[in-house]
């Protein structure tokens, strides 16, 4: 548990169901990557929670490979932080279980991630229902004083503090209450049409695609009309918004007075988009690239995070379990 002396210790996961991109980068990633400074940081692939969507066995294997290498290329210091996959540690179920049992359905019916996915017509399962306990229990398990999460995931944070408040009122103060890191100038970052840039919504941009597929997609953000002679507004651009994140203050303001000034195409502000963005993601994909040569190192990152991963997660379920009478 958190005291004045210990360290603050910070966590976050990254679900395994596809290829990251630049919401994932600029919303979790490089908060949480920076945070390995300053704290002790558990970061880790929720499996557990991909399956959620059913994906083939062997695709979900390799997409864990694939977001480890991402993580490492971008900077991800296993000998600092403890990296794993969320399966390795089956304990996290066990414990998800044990808080299923003091959460109200109601906190879960309240949801809007879960809402939304069935507004959107995936055909909801138990486990996507039941997906903000896993990652309470993913969150407690470990202690974690400090989550990085985009604004998405605002609301699990609520249903995790309210699900450790209740646990240590009924059992005693065991869980440490977590709070949510949320930088607001990146809460969320748009997508190829404006809206949350997301896996799922197809409006994705990787952090790692391929040269011309990267460029396609980048032509292919939604702007307005207005005319190439008028001064566009900046602001409300989505390719803007993104530069915004890569680009340095001298660029940004460069390309800012471009906009104003009128005379420029939409064309030419993604083309300064796809330039900067290539170049920031450069040396990243060239570790990735090695990595991808090495997959033994990876597995063998995970496999090691899994080991100091489990002596912290021992140690709460062995209090949780005296605590609520099973053992
Ligand atoms: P996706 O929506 O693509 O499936 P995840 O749900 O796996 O992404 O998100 C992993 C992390 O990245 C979470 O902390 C989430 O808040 C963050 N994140 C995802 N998309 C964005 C975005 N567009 N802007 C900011 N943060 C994001
Ligand atoms: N639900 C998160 C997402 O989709 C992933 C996740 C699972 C997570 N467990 C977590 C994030 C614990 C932070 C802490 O992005």
């Amino acid at each position: 548990m958190s005291n004045a002396t210990t360290q603050r210790r910070i966590l976050s996961g990254v679900q395994s169901s596809g290829t990251l991109h630049l919401g994932n980068y600029f919303g979790m990633m490089r908060p949480a990557l920076e945070l390995q400074d300053s704290c002790e940081c558990f970061y880790f692939i929720a499996d557990y929670h991909s399956l959620t969507s059913n994906p083939a066995p062997q695709q979900l294997r390799e997409r864990v490979l694939g977001v480890a290498m991402d993580f490492l290329a971008c900077g991800l210091d296993p000998q600092r932080t403890v990296f794993f996959r969320q399966s390795d540690i089956s304990e996290v179920t066990e414990l998800a279980w044990i808080l299923s049992c003091i959460t109200p359905m109601g906190l879960l019916e309240r949801c809007h991630s879960y809402k939304d996915k069935v507004a959107r017509g995936i055909a909801p399962n138990h486990g996507l229902f039941a997906y903000p306990v896993l990652m309470a229990a993913d969150i407690l398990i470990y202690q974690a004083n400090g989550v990085p999460v985009g604004k998405d995931q605002k609301q699990h944070l609520e249903v995790t503090r309210d699900i450790a408040i209740r646990f240590n009122n009924q059992y005693g103060e065991l869980l440490t209450v977590p709070d949510p890191m949320i930088r607001d100038e990146v809460a969320v970052v748009p997508g190829l049409d404006g809206q949350k840039m997301s896996k799922s919504y197809g409006n994705a941009i990787e952090l790692f695609a391929p040269e011309k597929a990267a460029r396609k997609k980048i032509m292919s953000i939604v702007t307005d009309s207005t005319p190439m002679e008028a001064p566009k507004n900046p602001d409300t651009c989505n390719v803007f918004a993104l530069y915004k994140l890569m680009a340095t203050p001298d660029e940004v303001a460069a390309l800012r007075q471009r906009y104003l000034a009128g005379g420029m195409g939409y064309g030419h502000a993604k083309q300064a988009l796809f330039d900067c963005y290539w170049a920031y993601f450069q040396a990243a994909r060239t570790r990735r690239a090695e990595l991808e040569k090495n997959l033994d190192y990876v597995e063998g990152v995970l496999r090691d995070g899994a080991v100091r991963a489990r002596a912290a997660a021992t140690q709460t379920m062995a209090n949780v379990k005296r605590a609520v009478g099973l053992a």
